[in-house]
């Protein structure tokens, strides 16, 4: 199964050419110590760890890809087919197994590995499978790499990753959510649509609980450093605050539009975690909401809970949570989603 990308290997009987295709350089000195090489692991080859995988290739963020995934066939299958594009890409070297052993050294592993919810079943069901999913993924991943930051990509990913927190034993810094990142991706790309700007000029936050209970930062919103609700109130120009709601039901109904239209969604969500990716690795320190140990920020206190807050990125993980506005209303309904994810993590047993 673990194959290079740059193995010499042609064929039966073999035809190894590296001794004699170049001649050496004389008195060479070994690299530079600093020169770091950079590897990914990505737990789940579906459509969204396929779409991170091909997104982190392409835009050149590791050295070495390493993927796992339960289902030998697919997983070699999606490994042969991404080497294939070799001639295409800068080079990364990319292997596969089912055997953990594969992500041995890893900066960063990204789990995107989930059961699907069945006919009839109920979340908590669900979210027991994908507990017991976790215990077979998080313990190898933290001893082949104890030194790695752990990305939680599968669903719900909020408690998931209180329980990769939990399993792995790891410093809250190494182990984070996606969370509300796509969410406010989403958000931003709407608000850009609706005031026909680039949304990259659009600084704006969904935090929370990633789905449904999220909460949109209204009062912090800007359009190229322009706050724009107290710009709008400034100039007197009215707005409906059922406008903005609507906003947001259009990012919460995003994904299962999505959903219902392809049955899965997997590009935003793929350039979401390789810019997380990029961030984490390259130490850019930017600001991303993303799931977090949440205790002891914005009056959340009662237990140990993670969902997304705006945090600063770097090499180090979460180097730190960002002390933004919040109205009592969204300070409020952070404290309601706290509870809720809480009151479900108390019936996990871990
Ligand atoms: N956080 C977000 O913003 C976000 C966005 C989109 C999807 N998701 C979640 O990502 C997850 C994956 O979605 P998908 O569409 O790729 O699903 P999928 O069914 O296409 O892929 C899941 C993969 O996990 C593999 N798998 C199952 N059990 C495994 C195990 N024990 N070890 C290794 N691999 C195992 C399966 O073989 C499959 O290849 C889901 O939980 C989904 O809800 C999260």
């Amino acid at each position: 199964m673990q194959k290079s990308s740059s193995s010499s290997y042609l064929g039966p009987g073999g035809l190894d050419l590296t001794q004699t295709f170049f001649k050496p350089i004389l008195n060479t000195a070994p690299p530079s110590p600093t020169k770091r090489h950079t590897k990914i692991s990505v737990i789940g080859v579906g459509n969204v760890g396929m779409a991170i995988a091909q997104t982190i290739l392409t835009q050149d963020l590791a050295d070495e890809i390493a993927l796992v995934d339960a289902k030998a066939d697919k997983l070699r299958g999606e490994m042969l087919d991404l080497q294939h594009a070799a001639a295409f890409l800068p080079r990364t070297k990319i292997i596969a197994s089912v055997d953990y052993s594969v992500t041995v050294g890893s900066d960063l592993c990204i789990i995107t590995a989930g059961a699907r919810q069945l006919p009839g079943e109920s979340r908590l069901n669900l979210l027991q499978r994908n507990v017991a999913l976790f215990t077979s993924i998080v313990p190898p991943l933290a001893k082949y790499s104890p030194d790695t930051i752990l990305m939680i990509v599968s669903n719900p990913v909020d408690i998931l990753t209180y329980v990769a927190w939990k399993l792995s034993r790891f410093p809250s810094n190494r182990v984070i959510g996606s969370g509300t990142n796509l969410d406010s991706s989403r958000f931003r790309f709407l608000i850009a649509d609706h005031l026909d700007v680039n949304a990259q000029d659009v600084q704006a936050y969904i935090v929370g609980e990633h789905g449904d209970s999220s909460v949109a930062l209204w009062s912090s919103i800007s359009v190229g450093g322009v706050p724009v609700l107290s710009f709008l109130e400034k100039q007197q120009i009215s707005y409906e605050k059922e406008t903005l709601e609507n906003i947001h039901k259009d990012v919460v109904n995003g994904a299962y539009e999505v959903i219902s239209l392809k049955g899965y969604t997997s590009w935003a969500i793929g350039y979401s975690v390789a810019n997380l990716a990029r961030s984490i690795l390259r130490d850019q320190r930017k600001i991303h909401p993303v799931s977090v140990l949440a205790k002891g920020f914005y009056g959340i206190d009662g237990g140990d809970v993670f969902f997304s807050l705006p945090a600063q990125l770097g090499r180090s993980g979460i180097l730190g949570v960002t002390n933004i506005h919040l109205t009592d209303e969204e300070a409020q309904r952070l404290k309601d989603s706290a509870k809720t994810l809480i009151e479900m993590q108390s019936q996990l047993g871990l």
